[in-house]
Order: C-alpha cells, then structure tokens, then sequence
C-alpha cells in the first residue's frame, strides 16, 4: 500500500517538516496529502503551507460538536490511509481512529511504556528522567489507542544522558532523533517490516 499521509500537529511541526523532507528526496516513497491542526497558530500550518500540503484548522471553535466527523472527512477527502500525529496535544477519539483501521502513529519524547500519560510531555518528561536518574533515554514510536501514550510499541531510538544534560538539552537531543525515526518507521512500514493486523 502506497503511505498517504496525513497529519495532526498542534505546534512547530519539526517532525513533519523532516518527514516531507525525506520524501522530497526520495528517501521515503509516500505522499504527503493534509496537515490538520487544532490551534490556528500552529508553525506546522505555516511549513506545510510553503510546501503546498493542504491545511485544516479543526477545534471546537471551527467545528462545534463535529471535530471527529470533520476531521475524519478531511483526512479521507485527501485520500490519507496512514495517520501521523507529530506533536498532536489532543486526544483522538475512537471513532477517527477505527476510522483508518488503526494507521494511526504518534511519536513520544521519552522511552515508552516509561514517562507516558497524562502530563507527560514536553519539558515534564526531560525533567523527570534526570530527577530519576535515568542514564539513557529517547524517543518511541507507537501506534495509538483511546488511551494517553499506551498502544503498541513500533519502534525506539535511545541517546545517553551524559551528567551536564539539562531538560533542555535532552529534549534538543531527542527531537534530533525524533527526526530521524519517524521516517526510518515509515519506511518500515511501506516495506511491509512493521505490519498492522
Ligand atoms: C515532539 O517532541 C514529539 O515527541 C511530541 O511533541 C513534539 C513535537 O515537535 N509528541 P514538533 O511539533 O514535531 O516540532
């Protein structure tokens, strides 16, 4: 199956700007086809925008009542058949999830099944690895279910944490290798390595 992909992203959009990277030099076979965000001032509306990527702001205010509906028309509308969430703050529901059978991935800060949930991201994540002592961490890719950070595990990236590491510097580290891992999965699964049932 050729990846159609479409993405949610609330904020900078770093991941998905590496991603179209990647396919416009043909490191990666896909097609990039939305960019939908929740916040009107997403940078990730701005990158995909100067990359012609069709974008879509749905939230509340835009949508009353009818997010889900419209961003599963919107995602479908663009022919989108994988899901990416790069930095996507809202829970998806359900039924946009059952929507695209489960092609759905988001990618995490921190070394999952550890420093996930609720209120772990950004800066909370980076701060607590070090507070635990943690001598490495990286970033995860998983698929993602009705829960915060928890469906299947697809694939990890690790850097050590070296003893001048601040949160901030770990969490310029592991953006770097978000980078790089998001494509290296994607290529995983057009190649059929990373199979969903
Ligand atoms: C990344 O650190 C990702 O792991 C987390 O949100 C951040 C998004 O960064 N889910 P960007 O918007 O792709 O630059």
């Amino acid at each position: 199956m050729t990846l159609n992909l479409g993405f949610l992203c609330s904020h900078s959009g770093s991941n998905m700007e590496a991603i179209i990277k990647n396919v416009i030099e043909n490191k990666l076979d896909a097609n990039i086809c939305v960019c939908i965000s929740n916040n009107t001032d997403a940078f990730a509306l701005t990158r995909a925008k100067q990359h012609n990527i069709p974008i879509y702001v749905i939230n509340e205010k835009t949508y009353p009542n009818a997010v889900d509906n419209t961003i599963i028309n919107t995602l479908k509308k663009h022919n989108a058949n994988t899901i990416i969430l790069a930095g996507y703050m809202k829970k998806l529901a359900k039924e946009v999830i059952d929507a695209f059978d489960c092609r759905v991935l988001n990618i995490h800060p921190a070394l999952l099944p550890k420093y996930g949930g609720k209120g772990m991201y950004g800066m909370n994540i980076h701060k607590a690895v070090i507070d635990n002592g943690e001598t490495i961490t990286g970033a995860t890719i998983h698929q993602v279910n009705n829960l915060y950070d928890d469906g299947r595990i697809l694939a990890q990236k690790t850097i050590p944490i070296l003893n001048n590491d601040t949160p901030q510097t770990i969490a310029d580290k592991v953006l770097t290798i978000e980078h790089i891992l998001y494509t290296e999965t994607l290529i995983k699964i057009a190649n059929n390595e990373i199979k969903f049932p």
